[in-house]
């Protein structure tokens, strides 16, 4: 696996695989490897034949500067996680490399930025915007992978390469899991091994309302999740919100959409968690 550190040279190598009639697959990270990111790098392996994995805690999607300080870096282990898994490239730039000017862009992403993480992040999917289209236009790649574990980041990106015109496949993965249910985060590493415990009853709670949800209306499922994640000491919710899986808004009964996912926020221990669940597809 090649480490590189400019978008020169990464050019230089992609132009190389791009010659031999390689096709190019991206997955973009902040890092802190973990098994979810590793299955977003397998399937990019599988799929396609020259995978460029992106580490880059990109400073402009933190709206807080002490979540930007504590977010973990790990990047000696990253390199045996991606060497393991087949990755070509590791691309881990400075931050003067990605962003030698500030970025002045503002992206709109009505409705979907306007709910949920893009209210209580301000900026933070502008953020995301702008790094995801500098390594679109960097790498060019064929197909990019993100995860379902941030839905409307997924969701986000989509758009994006709708409104840019980008000629590039996104593939949605989906949210790999802990044996307790816990959705693998690199959070998740920040977490006390007393609040690790705690929080893995925010996908048990999720995963039972997918049986409440059976015989009670969209409202009670709603506040059953967040009625029943606040008793719980040591969780307090930001928000749940159960939505239509596309627009991202709100719906109110559970005929209003055939995709209907619940997305949730929550804080454990001073770490900000988010997970998901489906509950029609
Ligand atoms: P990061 O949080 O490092 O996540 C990188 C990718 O891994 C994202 O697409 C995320 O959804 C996916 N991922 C994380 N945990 C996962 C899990 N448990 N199961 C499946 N996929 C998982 O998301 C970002 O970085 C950044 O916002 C980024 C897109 C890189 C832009 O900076």
């Amino acid at each position: 696996m090649l480490k590189i550190n400019t978008i020169k040279e990464l050019q230089i190598v992609l132009d190389q695989a791009r010659s031999q009639g390689k096709t190019i697959g991206l997955v973009p990270t902040m890092g802190a490897l973990h098994k979810g990111h590793a299955s977003l790098v397998r399937r990019s392996v599988s799929q396609t034949d020259f995978t460029v994995v992106s580490d880059f805690v990109n400073p402009t999607q933190f709206n807080d500067k002490n979540d930007l300080k504590n977010y973990p870096r790990t990047l000696d282990a990253d390199c045996a996680l991606l060497e393991k898994e087949g990755a070509h490239v590791l691309f881990a730039p400075s931050v003067e490399e990605m962003y030698p000017e500030p970025d002045m862009r503002q992206f709109d992403f009505t409705p979907l930025d306007k709910v949920m993480e893009g209210i209580h992040r301000p900026g933070h999917f502008n953020g995301v915007a702008q790094i995801v289209s500098k390594l679109f236009y960097a790498v060019k790649p064929d197909f990019a992978y993100f995860g379902e574990k941030d839905f409307q980041q997924l969701a986000i990106i989509r758009r994006m390469v709708e409104q840019l015109g980008l000629d590039v496949e996104i593939v949605g993965c989906p949210i790999v899991r802990e044996e307790d249910g816990m959705a693998l985060s690199s959070r998740n590493a920040l977490l006390s091994k007393a609040d690790r415990k705690i929080a893995a009853n925010i996908s048990k709670v999720l995963f039972n309302s997918r049986v409440y949800a059976k015989d009670h209306s969209l409202a009670q499922t709603e506040q059953y999740v967040v009625d029943t994640i606040n008793s719980i000491q040591g969780l307090e919710v930001e928000y749940y919100e159960i939505v239509d899986g596309t627009t991202l808004q709100r719906v109110r009964t559970w005929d209003d959409s055939h995709y209907i996912v619940g997305c949730i926020t929550v804080h454990c221990g001073g770490v900000r968690l988010i997970d998901n669940i489906k509950y029609k597809e």
